[in-house]
């Protein structure tokens, strides 16, 4: 696996575990089942060995098992996600996540003004053991945020690994301008700074990570408009549901665009030396 500990693994599965037993189908369940089935082969591979024991354990409670009329909606739902393979599922499903990037493109593009979406917020560095971090201390370089949690099982290590693989396909070319990938905690409770120091060193050793009271987590993540919620009120036992979107913020500090979880690395590399070339 590339620079994903034996320990996220194991809580990828753990929680892939803790969301079959969920009743309620997220939209990150969903377009995490979506994502396995798109996944390039040597991540289908890997994540195939990663959710082998849950997926035993959901298709063990599933319709096999069940007494008759005892039907297990979501079972048959992650059943019939998991073996999709190009059908009129991942069609609605590609469907629904274009209809979202729309509606966010309607919300943070060029109509809407830039000054809408971005800006400077406080926090923690976890890399410096907690040290105030002002993303203003960013300056003269580009930054890529992505807003997520730790115990993410598994869009959020998938969506920074492909983070560090832009950043380094970026760095690779000679217009490339300093980039710096940044993850910002939505999970403030659980996200402590030295979990997310050892959290964020899994993806890139460039990789800076933030976090701080609940209140600045909030007002960080309301200046990129992203959407998080609990799906639990227990004290720790939860997964959030959060907006899935990598944004560039250019070396002055302002936000540029930003790139859905459509993208692959190769692409957002790409979309990003663009606007390196554009903007300077
Ligand atoms: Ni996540």
């Amino acid at each position: 696996m590339r620079g994903v500990g034996a320990r996220w693994l194991a809580r990828r599965a753990a929680g892939a575990a803790s969301r079959t037993a969920r009743a309620a189908p997220s939209d990150e369940a969903a377009t995490s089942s979506l994502s396995r089935v798109s996944a390039a082969p040597s991540f289908a591979a890997s994540r195939g060995r990663a959710f082998a024991p849950s997926r035993a354990r959901a298709f063990a409670s599933g319709p096999g098992d069940a007494p008759a009329g005892a039907r297990n909606p979501i079972g048959w739902k992650s059943l019939a996600l998991t073996f999709a393979t190009g059908g009129g599922l991942l069609y609605a499903f590609e469907a629904q996540r274009a209809r979202r990037l729309d509606a966010l493109q309607q919300t943070v593009g060029p109509s809407a003004g830039r000054a809408a979406l971005g800006g400077h917020f406080a926090l923690r560095c976890a890399n410096a053991d907690g040290a105030p971090f002002n993303t203003a201390d960013l300056k003269g370089k580009y930054a890529l945020l992505y807003f997520g949690f730790t115990m993410c099982p598994d869009i959020c290590p998938d969506e920074l690994e492909k983070m560090a693989e832009a950043v380094n396909l970026v760095r690779k070319s000679a217009a490339a301008e300093p980039v710096v990938p940044v993850f910002v905690s939505i999970d403030p409770e659980r996200d402590t700074v030295p979990r997310v120091k050892a959290y964020v060193k899994e993806f890139h050793p460039d990789l800076i990570g933030l976090t701080g009271s609940v209140e600045a987590c909030k007002e960080a993540a309301k200046k990129y408009k992203v959407y998080y919620h609990k799906t639990s009120d227990d004290a720790d036992d939860y997964l959030v549901d959060h907006s899935i979107i990598m944004y560039l913020v250019d070396k002055r500090g302002d936000f540029v665009t930003f790139y859905g979880k459509n993208y692959t690395a190769e692409e957002m590399a790409n979309a990003i030396l663009e606007q390196m070339k554009r903007l300077g």
